[in-house]
């Protein structure tokens, strides 16, 4: 694939998202403050900080959810693969497409397994063989063992932790380039927890991750780089500290920030 990455010159990194400059506004409240921030290729990026300190804010800006919800306004680049996605002449649904969302609460669609994950690649034109591709998507979420014999059955009798998979595997399915992860574990009990953060950890070798967490161990666990957004006086979201997470986590250089991390508030 001719896929355009954003080469750091100073680092060497390869950016596949890069923020620029985000301001997000709902109505008149500005939730999010000039915000920028990338997402390197293959990594594993956590946003982090205090409830309403506009990561889920951040996080939808990256594939133009936001602007689903009435009466906001998003200003600032986001580029991906040679685009900003924000520019008006952009198809919002193929960037949704390449840029896959897992919300907090697992979303399956009332309908069998299999129909989970073939309806949106028969919606994106998928051509090739759809069991094949049901079993991948579902081995590559670690879910195809639990549920292989049981495929017709409704997707809302599987247990949270196997919905919130079945809602990975249906992202996986129409061969995103990056994911977007909003608190996907934060409904579920400790063993399903582990099993999302090994899914995470697997599917950085294919995949460019953003995940928001309020819990420290899981951030520290499973993320290469760390953002910590905090609410200034007027309550806009901004980004105080973002780097390797070893960094962020072990010498921090804002004292919020190692406040935070060390659970003084929030
Ligand atoms: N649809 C909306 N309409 C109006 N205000 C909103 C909307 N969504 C979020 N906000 C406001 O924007 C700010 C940032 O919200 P956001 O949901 O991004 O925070 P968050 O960091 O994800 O918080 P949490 O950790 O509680 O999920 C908050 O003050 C919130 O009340
Ligand atoms: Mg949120």
């Amino acid at each position: 694939m001719d896929f355009k990455e954003i080469k750091n010159n100073e680092t060497g990194r390869n950016i596949v998202v890069s923020i620029k400059d985000l301001n997000v506004y709902y109505g008149d409240f500005h939730a999010v403050d000039n915000v920028n921030l990338d997402l390197e290729k293959h990594k594993v990026t956590a946003l982090i900080g205090p409830s309403g300190c506009g990561k889920s804010t951040v996080l939808r800006s990256i594939n133009r959810m936001n602007e689903l919800l009435a009466d906001t306004r998003v200003e600032g680049e986001i580029q991906f693969d040679g685009i900003n996605i924000n520019s008006p002449k952009v198809d919002s649904v193929s960037v949704r497409r390449r840029i896959g969302m897992v919300f907090q609460k697992p979303n399956p669609f009332p309908k069998s397994i299999y129909e989970n994950i073939a309806w949106g690649a028969k919606i994106n034109g998928y051509k090739g063989h759809m069991d094949d591709l049901v079993e991948d998507s579902l081995q590559k979420a670690a879910l195809w063992n639990e549920v292989k014999d049981k495929l017709k059955q409704s997707a809302l009798r599987l247990s949270g932790g196997q919905q919130q998979r079945l809602c990975i595997a249906r992202t996986i399915a129409v061969e995103p380039e990056v994911i977007l992860m909003d608190e996907p574990a934060s409904a579920l009990d400790p063993i399903a927890t582990g099993r999302i953060e090994e899914l995470i950890d697997e599917l950085k070798q294919n995949y460019t991750i953003a995940i928001v967490t309020h819990n420290m161990q899981q951030a520290g666990r499973i993320s290469d780089y760390t953002a910590f957004f905090l609410v200034n006086d007027e309550l806009r979201g901004h980004l105080i500290e973002y780097g390797e997470t070893d960094d962020v986590f072990l010498k921090p250089k804002d004292k919020r920030t190692e406040e935070y991390i060390s659970g003084k508030f929030g």
